[in-house]
């Protein structure tokens, strides 16, 4: 074994490299190798901060003032284990009491909460209490220990990989056992993949899709009546769906809210061709996650959604301009039929719902 400090140019005396500036311990391993090591610390000892004692080191009548607040609090503490046992004696097991935002609750259990809780309570502050004012306070040094194993236990580890590849035989041929174990590793790693099939069916095209078509008369929700668009007023909110589907999954998607609003009000140029004379149809399900959007606000033309307060602006493409929905309501072109009844002109702009992997 040898011991010498390098010079700061990243080489030994004999032209090994070293660390800078530090002393290094090299020495021969037994299998002909050499290992070297730090033998001094790189990190300067920071040292110690000064000791501050405390008021109730330095101030007598400071510590007889915590004694008796610590006492005090364990007195209150055995004080609300007896008033325990009182309320278990005198408290009717069927007597109740009503206390605003919880009801009724029985009047026994509720004492029994209120004086265990407060006896834990106080013992808990009390100790605290006792520990930071009157426990002594040194302050304590732990000497870093090295993470590096010991030279011989990392020895005989090596010794012990080396021994065990050498039992294996895998040494020998390694093709055979070596390649038809990587290939059983392999075929166990990826045969559970199939298990991924009962993810599907893939959802292909409807997640893109509603049952929304050109032509396809819009109703209200519940009575399943055509909406003529004279008797939509300025200002109302209307649920609707496509008249005829029943399956309720493309019902989930396709519900829209129709709106009136003053044409010359409106910012966004392709709303106003995606409507018809002021009424827009605005896919009722939220961009976020997919909660049904539920309030209007009239006055402020601004859409909730009530699960995490996404609010979007009908007066502008219903754009989010609040909330953690990433994009604006899909929009229903929609016109009128002969009998002047709403009808939709294809399908949404964009697909609805909240966002999927393809959509931001
Ligand atoms: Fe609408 Fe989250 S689902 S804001």
């Amino acid at each position: 074994m040898s011991r010498y400090d390098t010079d700061g140019d990243g080489h030994g005396p004999d032209g090994a490299n070293g660390s800078h500036g530090h002393a290094v311990e090299v020495s021969e391993t037994p299998t002909g190798r050499h290992a070297a090591r730090l033998t001094d610390d790189p990190f300067a000892d920071p040292g110690r901060l000064p000791h501050e004692p405390r008021r109730t080191d330095v101030d007598a009548q400071a510590r007889r003032r915590a004694e008796r607040q610590v006492a005090t609090m364990f007195g209150l503490s055995t004080l609300a284990a007896i008033g325990f046992v009182v309320a278990f004696v005198a408290i009717d097991k069927d007597a109740f009491v009503s206390l605003p935002l919880f009801g009724e609750i029985g009047a026994q259990n509720l004492a029994f909460g209120l004086f265990l809780g407060l006896s834990l309570l106080l013992i808990g502050t009390g100790v605290i209490h006792w520990s930071r004012k009157l426990m002594t306070s040194p302050e304590i040094v732990e000497e870093r220990h090295s993470l590096r194993s010991p030279e011989p236990d990392r020895e005989s580890a090596a010794a012990a990989v080396k021994e065990g590849a050498e039992e294996s035989t895998l040494g020998r041929r390694p093709f055979l056992i070596g390649g038809s174990l990587v290939g059983a590793l392999g075929a166990a790693t990826v045969a559970p993949l199939i298990t991924l099939r009962d993810l599907g069916p893939l959802p292909e095209k409807k997640l893109r899709h509603t049952a929304w078509a050109e032509q396809h008369q819009i109703v209200f929700e519940h009575s399943n009546l055509p909406i003529r668009a004279v008797d939509v007023p300025i200002g109302a909110m209307i649920t609707a769906k496509p008249k005829d589907v029943e399956d309720l999954n493309e019902l989930a998607k396709a519900v829209i809210l129709i709106l009136r609003l003053e044409p010359d009000q409106i910012q966004n140029a392709r709303q106003l061709e995606l409507g018809y004379e002021g009424i827009f149809a605005f896919s009722k399900i939220c961009t976020h996650v997919g909660c049904p959007i539920g309030l209007y606000e009239r006055e402020t033309h601004h859409l909730l959604c009530p699960c995490h307060q996404s609010t979007f602006d009908v007066l502008n493409g219903a754009r989010v301009i609040f909330g953690p929905a990433a994009r604006s309501l899909p929009q229903l072109p929609i016109n009128v039929d002969d009998a002047g009844f709403l009808v939709a002109e294809g399908d949404f702009d964009q697909p609805v719902g909240p966002s999927f992997w393809e959509r931001g």
